[in-house]
């Protein structure tokens, strides 16, 4: 049995390898090493969050979240302002190709203007609201120029509609009780469960961009599900964000990471 243990002023961490067989490489050492950099690196995760944990707002509690896949909602309950420096960020990255383009979650329609602005060959929203739908046939007037195409559903049920792209943007949100615990509790990133099907619909060198509600950095769990679906990527954190300490948002720190992964 090895026992490696931290007594930090604050905390304490201690891990214990029950088994032999566990983590062994050829040497000694360096199954020592290992276990030195987890404890490493949980004791530094650790004093990161507790700064971020200190910029936190409260936000909503979407433990009892209503299904809100076609709920009439007011623009702040769809995105909060102090979420628009994060859909620039994320529209640069998306429309740097100026190719094609799938959006999904049209929302407010603020990064789909942001992309409008970028200059794009085509650009396929996919949303599943009707009264945003709604908004979105209004909103489209504005560029008659443009070639826009609109997948109206859940992505979910409507993957076979969608083409191969060069940019794909992913900023949905949980629609009800269930998704929040899967995506959002019980994963490192909302987008994972989106990896797979912006993978299969990027062509060669296309990326695909998203935000983390990891506020301060990126996880080894989350690069390892990247990893398994695309060749690279690039972070840009976006900081001083103007979020508000009345914020009903799920998300609740003022810095985002905005990730671009490339096929
Ligand atoms: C946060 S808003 C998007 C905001 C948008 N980026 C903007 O700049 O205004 C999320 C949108 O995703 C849509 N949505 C959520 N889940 C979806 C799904 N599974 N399929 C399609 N649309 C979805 C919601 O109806 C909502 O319009």
């Amino acid at each position: 049995m090895i026992r490696k243990f931290r007594r930090h002023k604050d905390f304490e961490v201690t891990v214990q390898v029950t088994s032999d067989t566990f983590i062994r490489p050829p040497r000694e050492a360096q199954r020592h090493w290992i276990l030195n950099r987890v404890l490493y690196e949980v004791v530094d995760d650790l004093q990161h969050l507790d700064a971020a944990a200190r910029r936190y707002v409260p936000g909503a509690d979407h433990a009892a979240l209503p299904d809100r896949t076609q709920a009439v909602l007011a623009e702040h309950e769809i995105m909060e302002d102090w979420q628009i420096p994060v859909m620039e960020a994320m529209a640069e990255v998306v429309a740097a190709s100026h190719g094609d383009v799938l959006e999904v979650g049209f929302g407010r329609g603020v990064a789909s203007d942001l992309i409008q602005a970028q200059g794009v060959r085509s650009h396929t929203i996919v949303e599943c609201n009707d009264a945003i739908v709604e908004h979105y046939h209004v909103w489209k007037q504005q560029y008659p120029e443009s070639d826009l195409r609109l997948i109206h559903g859940l992505w979910q049920d409507t993957v076979d509609q969608f083409g191969q792209y060069d940019g794909i943007f992913f900023h949905t949100y949980p629609l009800n009780q269930d998704e929040f615990l899967e995506h959002v509790v019980q994963s490192p990133t909302f987008a994972a469960h989106f990896f797979a099907v912006a993978a299969a619909h990027l062509r060669p060198g296309g990326v695909f961009t998203y935000l983390t509600n990891e506020a301060d950095s990126f996880s080894r769990g989350h690069q390892r599900l990247l990893f398994d679906h695309f060749s690279s990527f690039t972070l840009q954190k976006v900081d001083n964000l103007p979020i508000a300490a009345d914020s009903r948002d799920d998300l609740w720190a003022d810095s985002m990471v905005v990730v671009g992964a490339r096929k």
